[in-house]
């Protein structure tokens, strides 16, 4: 730990910008299912119900229903959590470093949101479980699910009653839940895929918590900042493809996100 600590304090005292990018094993001490995990949604529900295939728009213009009804259940898992103490390391880092860090994160679960990072410099890239959005885009906006919206049991069905509040607020149509999905792409208006690169392409640090390096955008931010020269950090309680990238700079930290961002940030701030 004592050679990442000096290795980020190096990249600290030269220019650019100061990123973390989150994934699932970030929200794992929450009580939050990781995707990939041996308990995780991909996992477990390849057994049961293939919930791979619920995220996707193909199935949502199928069974709209079953999908959202889905999406309300993990909701409920998420507003039932409560953020730990790696969030709110985070909160404590961007605190510290108002002008340089920005907080890249692929979980849709809010919880960097309630511990308090600010949306200035938040960057949910697969979206939001507590928002909605127009299924025909009759307008960019999000809004949040009506808190009147309860939290769906895992197998239940939305209800008539909850169908007529999950309706666009500007043209009365269709909603869809504000997470990204399998078979879409990433943009910049919804999934803030720009700015994530552009911030990558000019950082100094950037430290990768609890992710298994499964998705797109991640791996452009890890590449755009390794090729940046930025000392990157690999924080996990497994081996993962960013480990190895990180291991040729900043290094990989094997352990808990909860346990170890604290540690880290406290001698960083
Ligand atoms: N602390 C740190 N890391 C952890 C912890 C923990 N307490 N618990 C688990 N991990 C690690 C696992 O070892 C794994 O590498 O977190 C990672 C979780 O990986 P995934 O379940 O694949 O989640 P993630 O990488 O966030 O998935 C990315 O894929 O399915 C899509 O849209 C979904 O945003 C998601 C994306």
């Amino acid at each position: 730990m004592e050679r990442v600590i000096a290795a980020c304090k190096q990249a600290l005292a030269k220019d650019g910008h100061v990123l973390a990018l989150t994934g699932a094993g970030i929200s794992a001490e929450s009580g939050i299912p990781t995707f990939r995990g041996k308990e995780g949604y991909w996992t477990v529900g390849a057994r049961d119900y293939h919930p791979q295939e619920l995220a996707t728009h193909d199935a949502f213009a199928r069974m709209p229903w079953d999908v959202w009804a889905w999406y309300l259940y993990r909701r409920g898992v998420c507003r039932a959590a409560e953020p730990n103490a790696g969030h709110a390391a985070l909160v404590r880092w961007g605190k510290a470093l108002p002008d340089r860090f920005g907080l890249i994160t692929q979980n849709v679960d809010g919880l960097h949101a309630r511990a308090g990072s600010p949306r200035e410099h938040t960057y949910p890239i697969h979206g939001d479980i507590n928002l909605m959005r127009c299924t025909a885009d009759c307008v960019l906006d999000r809004w949040p699910i009506p808190e009147t919206v309860p939290a769906l049991g895992k197998g239940d069905a939305v209800t008539d009653e909850v169908k007529t509040q999950l309706r666009c607020p500007h043209c009365g149509g269709m909603t869809r839940p504000h997470v990204l999905w399998f078979d879409e792409s990433y943009d910049e208006p919804r999934f803030f895929l720009d700015t994530a690169r552009r911030l990558a392409a000019k950082a100094t640090l950037l430290v990768v918590a609890g992710t298994s390096a499964q998705t797109n955008l991640p791996w452009q931010v890890v590449t755009l900042a390794a090729r940046a020269g930025a000392t990157i950090v690999d924080v996990n309680t497994e081996d993962n493809p960013f480990a190895e990238i990180a291991a040729e700079s900043g290094g990989a930290v094997r352990g808990s996100a909860a346990a170890i961002l604290p540690v880290l940030v406290d001698a960083l701030v």
